[in-house]
C-alpha cells in the first residue's frame, strides 16, 4: 500500500464493518467510514472505544489511534483517495451492486474493493463496478478485529494481481488470508461448519445425544485440536508414525462407513424447538454477556499464545 496515503474506506459499519474499522485503525490506518443508519457514527465510535483496550493487547502499531477515524455522509466521500475499500453493507444483491457502482466511480481506479459478503459471489456483482478486475471477496470471521481468517475469492473478472495484492494486504495486518480458487456457496470455512452443523442437528433430531453433550463433544474434544491444527494435520497425527497414509489405510474404510450413515436434515418447527430448548437448558441461569466476555478473553489468550508459538503458521 502507498505509505503517504494510508486511508482505508469502510462502507457499512454494522456488526462486521465496525469491527473491520477497529482492526484497520489498530494497524495505523486512517479509516473513512460511512453508513446510512441513524446514529451509525456514534455507535461506531463507541464500539471502537470499547474494543481499543483489547486491540492494544493484541498489538497495534505506534501510530494507531481512534482519532484517525472519520465518518462521512456518503460512500463517495468515504472512498475518495482510499488505498483499500472494505464493503460490509447488507447481504443483498441489489444493494451490493448499487454500492459497488457508486464507490467504484468515486474511488481511484486501482484501489482494491473487497466485499465481506458471506454468500454473494463476486461474479454476481463486480460487473456493476468500474474497473471490475479490482473487485473481490475478502470474507472475515466475526469479529474481524479478533479472528485472523480472511477468505479471498476472486470473481470471473477479478485479476490475478488484485488477488495477490489483497492477500498481501490482509497478511500485512496480521491476518491469515487464504485464497479460495473457485467460487462456491459459503466459501470454505462456513461450508466446513455447515457440514458439522448438519450432523449435530441430525443427532439431536434422532435423540442420540443432547444439545449440551454435543457441544461438549466438540468443545472438550476435537475442537481443542482444531484450534491448533486443521483437520488434515490432525488426521496425519492420528496416524502415528505412518501419518495420514497409515490413517487412510487403517481407518479409511470405517470412516467411509460412517459417511454413509450420516444424516440428512431439514430444519422444521419441531427440530428448531428441540435446538432452542437444548440451548436454553445448557445455558441455565448463566449470563450471556459474561459468557461472551469470558470467551473473548480466552480467545485473546489463545491468539497470543498461537502468535508466540512455532506451531505451523
Ligand atoms: N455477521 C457475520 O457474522 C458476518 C460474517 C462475515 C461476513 N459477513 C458479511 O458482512 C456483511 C455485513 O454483515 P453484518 O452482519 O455486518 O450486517 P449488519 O446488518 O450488522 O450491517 C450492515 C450495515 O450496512 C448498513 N447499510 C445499509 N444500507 C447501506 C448502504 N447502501 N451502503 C452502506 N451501508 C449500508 C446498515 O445500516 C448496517 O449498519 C454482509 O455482506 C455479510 O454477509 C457477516
Amino acid at each position: 500500500m502507498n505509505d503517504t496515503n494510508k486511508k482505508i474506506a469502510v462502507v457499512g459499519t454494522g456488526v462486521i464493518g465496525a469491527s473491520w474499522a477497529a482492526c484497520f485503525l489498530s494497524k495505523g490506518y486512517d479509516v473513512a467510514a460511512t453508513d446510512p443508519a441513524a446514529g451509525a457514527e456514534e455507535r461506531l465510535r463507541k464500539l471502537v472505544q470499547t474494543w481499543w483496550p483489547t486491540l492494544e493487547r493484541m498489538g497495534m502499531t505506534d501510530d494507531a489511534s481512534p482519532e484517525r477515524l472519520s465518518f462521512h455522509a456518503s460512500p463517495e466521500a468515504a472512498v475518495q483517495d482510499a488505498v483499500f475499500i472494505q464493503e460490509s453493507g447488507p447481504e443483498r444483491l441489489d444493494i451490493k451492486r448499487a454500492t459497488l457502482a457508486q464507490i467504484s466511480a468515486a474511488a481511484p481506479a486501482d484501489t482494491l474493493i473487497a466485499t465481506s459478503s458471506s454468500g454473494i459471489p463476486a461474479s454476481q456483482i463486480q460487473d456493476a463496478a468500474q474497473h471490475p478486475e479490482r473487485v473481490l471477496i475478502g470474507h472475515p470471521f466475526n469479529p474481524p478485529h479478533l479472528i485472523p481468517l480472511v477468505e479471498v475469492v476472486g470473481g470471473r473478472l477479478t485479476s490475478a494481481q488484485a488477488i495477490e495484492k489483497a492477500m498481501r494486504f490482509y497478511e500485512s495486518l496480521g491476518k491469515k488470508a487464504i485464497h479460495i480458487r473457485r467460487e462456491v456457496k459459503g466459501h470454505v470455512a462456513n461450508r466446513l461448519q455447515a457440514a458439522l452443523w448438519r450432523e449435530a442437528f441430525h443427532l439431536v433430531q434422532e435423540g442420540v445425544a443432547s444439545v449440551s453433550d454435543i457441544d461438549a463433544a466438540i468443545a472438550h474434544g476435537p475442537g481443542l485440536r482444531w484450534a491448533l491444527l486443521g483437520p488434515f494435520l490432525n488426521v496425519h497425527l492420528s496416524g502415528g508414525e505412518g501419518g495420514i497414509e497409515h490413517f487412510l489405510e487403517h481407518l479409511g474404510p470405517p470412516v467411509e462407513d460412517w459417511w454413509a450413515d450420516l444424516g440428512e436434515v431439514k430444519l422444521n418447527p419441531e427440530l428448531n424447538q428441540l435446538l432452542i430448548a437444548g440451548v436454553d437448558q445448557e445455558l441455565g441461569t448463566a449470563n450471556l454477556a459474561d459468557i461472551v466476555a469470558q470467551r473473548d478473553e480466552l480467545l485473546l489468550t489463545l491468539l497470543k499464545l498461537k502468535a508466540q508459538s512455532d506451531l505451523l503458521p
